[in-house]
């Protein structure tokens, strides 16, 4: 199967246009909240642009045979979470909506606080049938870049980052 392999520069390139697109559509929001670890970066990029405070979660679908489990399951959460979302608007920001079962599972998490928005943004948006689906109350979705269905080679997992830049 053929794969995207994609630079840095790329992808802070792609990340400067989302965070456009958030800008222009008036979305305001207190805090951005990561699912790591695959949202760390991308979050810390769009901070760049957007200049709001971040929280990280780990969530994780795959154990460590890289098997998808019953269901995502929490590896760390969210300190005073309550204090810190409760009537807050939040930004969720993740590297890829694949199958959106993480995305949606990490959504009602953050729902069950009731805070007073929740949109979501997403570097890359693979297109293919969802397992997972946005909750109603998620009022914005916004992706970075659409890509097929392939496998996406991100630069922080490579081993060797010249050869990762030369299949670029
Ligand atoms: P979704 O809700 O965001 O669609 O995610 P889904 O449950 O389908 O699976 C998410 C897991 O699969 C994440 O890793 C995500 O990084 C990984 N993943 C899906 N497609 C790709 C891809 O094309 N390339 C890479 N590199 N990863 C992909 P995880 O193991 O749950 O956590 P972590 O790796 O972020 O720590
Ligand atoms: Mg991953």
């Amino acid at each position: 199967m053929e794969k995207y392999y994609l630079s840095y520069s790329e992808i802070h390139k792609t990340l400067k246009k989302l965070a456009g697109q958030i800008k222009a559509s008036g979305f305001e929001f207190d805090v951005i909240v990561a699912i790591g670890t695959g949202g760390f970066i991308p979050a810390r990029i769009l901070k760049t642009f957007l200049n709001k405070p971040i929280l990280t979660v780990g969530i994780t679908y795959y154990d460590s045979n890289n098997q998808p489990m019953e269901a995502p399951r929490k590896v760390q959460w969210i300190d005073e979470v309550e204090k810190r979302l409760t009537g807050k608007k939040i930004l969720l920001v993740d590297e890829v909506d694949d199958s959106r079962v993480t995305l949606e599972y990490c959504l009602r998490e953050l729902l069950s606080y009731n805070p007073e928005k929740i949109g979501v943004a997403v570097l890359h948006n693979k297109r293919k049938e969802k397992r997972g689906t946005l909750p109603e109350q998620v009022e914005h979705y916004f992706v970075g870049r659409e890509l097929a269905d392939r496998w996406i080679c991100y630069p922080w997992d490579a081993e060797d980052i010249d050869l990762h830049e030369s299949m670029v």
